[in-house]
């Protein structure tokens, strides 16, 4: 059984990309909010020193979130460098004795997860595992196989409640919002059901390609990127129903139960797109079939939910970034005054990122002497202050030991379950498209009769 507060940080992949851009700049920060007064070790394979590892620590956070020189100085004094080979059991060795007296650590392990099953046996092999709580970043494998082959290396060692598994998804206050929006407001449970909605939809759209990192999307491609884990995980606290009390399993288990009645995917749902240039970026095959864009539709088949369509579009290359979700409810019953105005209305709107809004779209009359209005939205925009990142909030939730936004290993196991239909052999063509368009034309096919695409940036200039 772990201990209730870990006493070590330990992350493997100092030197990586990850440490860089999230760990570090999540270190300091939780350095200065008084949440990591122990010893922090980076591992990592190349020969450096503790000094070239704070070196690194002050070049990331120079460029990613900001050097706040007190709280780096206490960083730097606390951290430490193991460096060696994950398949050595010397390096084990060293961290063990790096580990001092601390009898409760945490290993994050920011690294591919080929390496996970090294490290996992070097970590028990040498008593660095005993006590200890274990974060793994995503992917959890690249299907329901591999997903299961993981869960078992990792319940081999250690239990379920000491595994962590990040999706930093999770961490966003936004999306968290969206479970407390729903059953803290009256006005929102009695329409959302079948009755009341029409369609859910969630946009997430980025203006950016594959960044560099063209070796690992090709691994990956859009579905296992950020269909399985960040859009499936938003659509649960859409659709879930309301958790027995607010504790962390009693919310886990109503998003695996919501998920458990989502019905697998089949081929006519999806339309898979390849955005034009992306077999030109270095890393990637030249007859590419990775998907750089999805379309789908999904349906839960349980009685709230029978018969709505959920669509989920994601994509790199498209016109905006933004990640927003779309609640479209059906119109009144009776045309009684202009139903056939222009604009979209009835609908909540939630966007999740770059920024916070969420809005109510609503017909409202115009002045006159007839009953005729039009559509507009009720918008509550929030300005972030110095909230914390996902991965800050991550990170220090798991030192606490608390599990609640962490994604459980069955829940895993079942969101593969919904995508796996479409994956490897049976996975549908990939359509070019055009980079900076909304993906292949194809994508309107994923839509039942009426309904659209939702477009953020023409929500906004339309309100
Ligand atoms: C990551 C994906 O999980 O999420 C990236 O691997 C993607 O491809 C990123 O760009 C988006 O996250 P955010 O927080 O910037 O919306």
């Amino acid at each position: 059984m772990a201990a209730s507060h870990s006493d070590a940080f330990v992350f493997f992949g100092a030197t990586g990309d990850l440490a860089c851009k999230q760990v570090f700049p999540a270190l300091q920060a939780m350095i200065r909010h008084g949440q990591l007064d122990m010893p922090i070790i980076g591992v990592a394979r190349s020969s450096w020193s503790d000094d070239q590892l704070r070196e690194r620590a002050h070049d990331s956070l120079q460029k990613h979130g900001g050097l706040d020189s007190q709280a780096f100085d206490k960083l730097s004094t606390r951290l430490h460098y193991v460096s060696g080979d994950y398949g050595d059991d010397a390096t084990y060795q060293k961290l063990r004795q790096a580990l001092g007296s601390a009898a409760a650590p945490l290993h994050y392990l920011a690294i591919p997860p080929g390496m996970f099953e090294p490290v996992i046996r070097g970590l028990v092999k040498s008593g660095c595992g005993r006590g200890a709580r274990i974060v793994i970043e995503k992917p959890f494998g690249r299907d329901l196989a591999s997903a299961q082959a993981l869960n078992r290396t990792l319940h081999k060692s250690f239990a379920e409640d000491a595994i962590f598994r990040i999706d930093h998804y999770l961490g966003k206050e936004a999306v968290e919002n969206l479970l407390y929006f729903r059953f803290a407001n009256t006005f929102t449970e009695p329409v959302w059901r079948r009755d009341h909605v029409a369609s859910m939809q969630i946009t997430m759209a980025e203006q950016m390609g594959v960044q560099g990192r063209g070796a690992f999307y090709e691994e990956v491609g859009a579905i296992r990127d950020v269909v399985q884990n960040h859009m499936l995980q938003v659509m649960m606290l859409l659709t879930m129903e309301s958790p027995k009390d607010g504790g962390p399993d009693a919310i886990r288990d109503e998003k695996l139960r919501v998920l458990k009645a989502m019905r697998p995917l089949a081929p006519a749902e999806i339309v898979r797109g390849q955005f034009r240039g992306y077999r030109d970026e270095s890393g990637v095959a030249a007859q590419s079939q990775v998907e750089t864009f999805a379309a789908l539709r999904l349906h839960i088949d349980n009685a709230r939910w029978d018969g709505v369509p959920f669509y989920i579009r994601a994509g790199k290359q498209l016109p905006v970034t933004c990640t927003e979700v779309m609640v479209e409810l059906r119109p009144p019953p009776r045309a009684l005054f202009d139903a056939d105005g222009s604009g979209r209305s009835n609908f909540f709107r939630f966007r999740l990122s770059p920024d916070r809004l969420i809005s109510v779209g609503a017909r409202i009359k115009a002045p006159g002497e007839s009953m005729v209005g039009s559509a507009t939205e009720l918008i509550a925009h929030h300005h972030p202050g110095d909230e914390m990142t996902p991965y800050e909030r991550l990170l220090s939730d798991a030192l606490r030991g608390d599990a609640a936004l962490f994604t459980r290993g069955d829940t895993v196991e079942a969101a593969w379950r919904v995508v796996n239909p479409v994956l490897g052999e049976a996975a549908v063509p990939v359509a070019p498209y055009e980079a900076g368009t909304w993906g292949p034309a194809a994508a309107a096919r994923i839509l039942a009769g009426g309904d659209r695409w939702h477009d953020p940036k023409a929500q906004e200039a339309s309100s």
